[in-house]
């Protein structure tokens, strides 16, 4: 397993990550998986006989159960991997038990310590931007939080353009940690983040953490034009697809997925996987498995490389529609 720089800090992880919210089943979680610890421990186990040192949860993953579990599975190993978790979500009934306020942040930074079983977390992440909290609370509050030594880097997810660079500028200004990563989704069927904020990441010199590479399972390769679908998935279940996938097009690009899979005796969801990894700004991928199978099929991505005739076979296809003002500083100039 080859290793990454986390963003310009000299941190090195893994490039792929595991993810743990298939961990608990708890709450919205349920429909992404009900792991128990047994299971939790085997997979693991397995990500680090893999190579892998680089785990991401948050505290609103089953409530509180994912952070646990991942923390059991750990155990003694924690010292030599990269913990990554998150803040943002509603963890209680009472009207500061969400959000960015520094009254939230302290008490669930303690909290996930506790549940995690350590006293620092290497990567702390801003789950989702906060429109009710200043910024510069936000900030001051994470950057205490590192000179307390809870906290080694902080890092955003799901953040706009604007936000992260006014986020970067009130660090800037005040000497204050800055955010060292961006936790965001990224995949064959969503590239968004190619308009906006992968310039802005390579600008700032921040790595991406990518999340749902496979688009929820879609891209997986068990969704096919025609097919009957699998059932148990997650995308089968009944849950809302918050997702917004465009089948048609992502049966395509499976299509695609596949003949490029097959020319290095490979699979569907390490060919889709794999894309990711030869992207720009990419510091690792965060994959997700529920079971032992799906985990080992992903980890063989790294075995393989995908050419670069390949890449861009896979970008024409997927090209997201251009959105304004984009399109138009792509122009050449007006003569
Ligand atoms: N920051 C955020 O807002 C945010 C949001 C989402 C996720 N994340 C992070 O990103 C991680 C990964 O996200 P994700 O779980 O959505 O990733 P994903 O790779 O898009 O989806 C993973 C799911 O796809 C299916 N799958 C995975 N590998 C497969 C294989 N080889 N063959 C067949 N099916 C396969 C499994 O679900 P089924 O078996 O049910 O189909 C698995 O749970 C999470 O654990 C979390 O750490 C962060």
């Amino acid at each position: 397993m080859k290793m990454r720089f986390l963003g310009k800090t000299g941190v090195k992880v893994s490039e792929l990550c595991f993810g743990t919210m298939t961990f608990g089943g708890r709450s919205f979680f349920k429909y992404v998986g009900q792991l128990g610890q047994k299971e939790a421990n085997t997979l693991v186990d397995m990500s680090l006989e893999a190579g892998i040192n680089f785990f991401d949860t948050a505290d609103v993953y089953s409530q509180g159960l994912s952070e646990e579990m991942l923390g059991k599975a750990l155990g003694k190993r924690r010292k030599d991997i990269i913990l990554a978790t998150k803040v943002r979500g509603k963890m209680g009934p009472g009207p500061n038990d969400v959000g960015l306020s520094r009254h939230h942040i302290i008490e669930a930074c303690n909290a996930s310590l506790k549940r995690l079983g350590t006293d620092y977390i290497d990567l702390y992440q801003v789950h989702n931007f906060d429109p009710d909290t200043p910024q510069e609370e936000t900030m001051r509050a994470l950057d205490d939080l590192v000179r307390q030594g809870k906290v080694r880097y902080i890092g955003c997810s799901n953040y706009s353009g604007w936000q992260l660079m006014k986020a970067m500028a009130i660090s800037d200004k005040r000497g204050w940690e800055r955010f060292v990563t961006l936790q965001a989704l990224y995949s064959l069927l969503a590239r968004d983040l190619e308009n906006e904020m992968v310039p802005l990441c390579l600008d700032q010199g921040m790595g991406i953490l990518v999340w749902s590479p496979l688009s929820g399972g879609f891209l997986s390769g068990k969704y096919r034009r025609g097919k009957p679908q699998p059932k148990g998935t997650r995308l089968s279940g009944p849950q809302p697809r918050f997702l917004q996938l465009d089948e048609e097009k992502g049966f395509d690009i499976v299509e695609e997925l596949d003949k490029i899979a097959k020319a290095h005796n490979a699979t569907v969801a390490q060919a889709a996987l794999n894309y990711l990894l030869a992207k720009e700004g990419v510091s690792s991928v965060i994959i997700g498995a529920r079971t032992p199978e799906q985990l080992a099929d992903n980890l063989k991505t790294t075995d393989w490389e995908m050419s670069a005739e390949e890449v861009s076979r896979l970008d024409e296809m997927s090209q997201p529609v251009p959105v304004y003002p984009y399109w138009m500083q792509a122009m050449p100039p007006p003569e």
